[in-house]
């Protein structure tokens, strides 16, 4: 008789965005009269830039040629696209990364959750604590968390860093040795960084303890200070203990259109094992490619006219962040995020919990954010904002924040 993976089971509720989609659906439901202005999930409204559209109208029409037509990408992901990432992304920034280090995927979402599957179950993570639900939700499903306190929102086999605003959202080395670190800078949903000396402490302590650090990288594109890396191969000694995620989500607007890719430093190892063949065996057998007209789409983010128009579209975002950040505090809400990240990060008012203000913020104001509990408990009490709604409606979401009352 078929049995169900019963680690499934432990997952307490829905994944967190699908919880907020069922919450407002309902309060939509009920309210079609209200304009709910929505700064919930981390989801782009700008359209494609042109180059962008470009280049996949010319894909479309290869693809209906005879000459020009293709079927199953390679493995990896076609050429052109991994030499300019490895090119544009890493070695312009004099880390050494080439093109068959990097694995073309369909979105960092999916290399998050699947990169543990190459580890032993024996494996111990550390999270950042808020931390982005993927991270801990694939382990759960993997059965390496051990048991869930639904008190204290923890897993038993699982070590939490907090990120509080007494460590400016930075988590401190763990007292207890990890096996696999998730870090991802700049930071979701905290929208907090570290500077370059800061993660080379972290990758000085992965070398040393023998751990792998998971560092995603989905929101490099919104660094706007100087001595914050971009990538995690910007340290010494980062290819022997880090493998990087990177989607194309945030900086390019392929939420819909799905694009991201992980490198695996061909020096990678682990008991003596290289993790680059492990994710190639992975690669090659459980998955077909992005497909071919979205590829040619990222390609075209490196052309000269796409870069040109993805730094507008960044800074239409950060321009948000900026009005978000300014208008709160203006508010006397306390906030941070917002200079390196589209997300900001507040603290609830009034000493209300996280969901509490998403309910009273649904109700009274028809905003949705994401309540910081649903990151883990050091979230609760505070509320992200996304920056990557429309300006419009960011500017009458922060007006109606201010005048409601708590
Ligand atoms: C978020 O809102 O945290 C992200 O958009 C979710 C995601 O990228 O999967």
């Amino acid at each position: 008789m078929a049995k169900v993976n019963e680690n499934y089971l432990k997952l307490p509720g829905s994944y967190l965005f699908s919880t907020i989609g069922k919450k407002v659906s309902a309060y939509s439901a009920e309210h079609p009269d209200k304009k709910i202005i929505r700064l919930g999930i981390g989801d782009v409204t700008q359209p494609l830039a042109p180059a962008i559209t470009e280049a996949l109208h010319n894909a479309v029409d290869e693809m209906g040629k005879a000459e020009s037509f293709r079927g199953y990408a390679p493995d990896l992901g076609y050429e052109f696209l991994r030499s300019a990432i490895a090119e544009n992304d890493y070695r312009v920034r004099g880390c050494d990364i080439s093109a068959d280090e990097i694995f073309v995927s369909d979105g960092a979402k999916c290399d998050c959750s699947n990169i543990q599957e190459i580890f032993s179950l024996d494996n111990k993570i550390a999270v950042c604590d808020p931390v982005y639900p993927v991270y801990v939700d694939s382990n759960v499903m993997a059965g390496r968390t051990g048991v869930y306190d639904p008190g204290a929102g923890t897993w038993s086999n699982v070590i939490y860093m907090p990120c509080t605003a007494d460590n400016s959202f930075v988590p401190e080395l763990p007292r207890e040795t990890p096996d696999l670190i998730y870090l991802c800078f700049p930071n979701n949903p905290t929208g907090a960084t570290v500077t370059k000396p800061q993660l080379q402490q972290w990758v000085d302590y992965a070398n040393k303890t023998g751990a792998v650090i998971l560092y995603d990288a989905a929101y490099e594109a919104y660094i706007s200070e100087e001595d914050v890396p971009h990538s995690i191969y910007e340290c010494e000694g980062a290819k022997t203990c880090a493998i990087e995620m990177r989607s194309f989500s945030k900086n390019a607007g392929f939420t819909g259109v799905r694009l991201g890719f992980t490198v695996v430093p061909k020096e990678l190892k682990c008991g003596g094992v290289a993790l680059h063949s492990l994710w190639a065996r992975r690669h090659g057998t459980k998955y077909n490619g992005a497909p071919y007209i979205v590829q040619r789409a990222g390609e075209a983010v490196y052309s000269e006219a796409g870069r040109a128009q993805l730094r507008e579209q960044v800074a239409y975002y950060m321009n948000n962040a900026r009005y978000i950040y300014d208008g709160l505090k203006e508010a006397g809400f306390t906030v941070s995020g917002g200079v390196n990240a589209p997300y900001i990060w507040l603290k609830t008012p009034g000493k209300m919990s996280s969901w509490e203000f998403f309910d009273y913020l649904l109700e009274k104001g028809n905003v949705v954010g994401t309540p910081g509990s649903g990151f883990g408990p050091s979230g609760e009490g505070y509320f992200r904002l996304t920056a990557f709604g429309s300006y419009e409606n960011t500017v009458e979401a922060v007006g109606r924040i201010k005048t409601i009352q708590v």
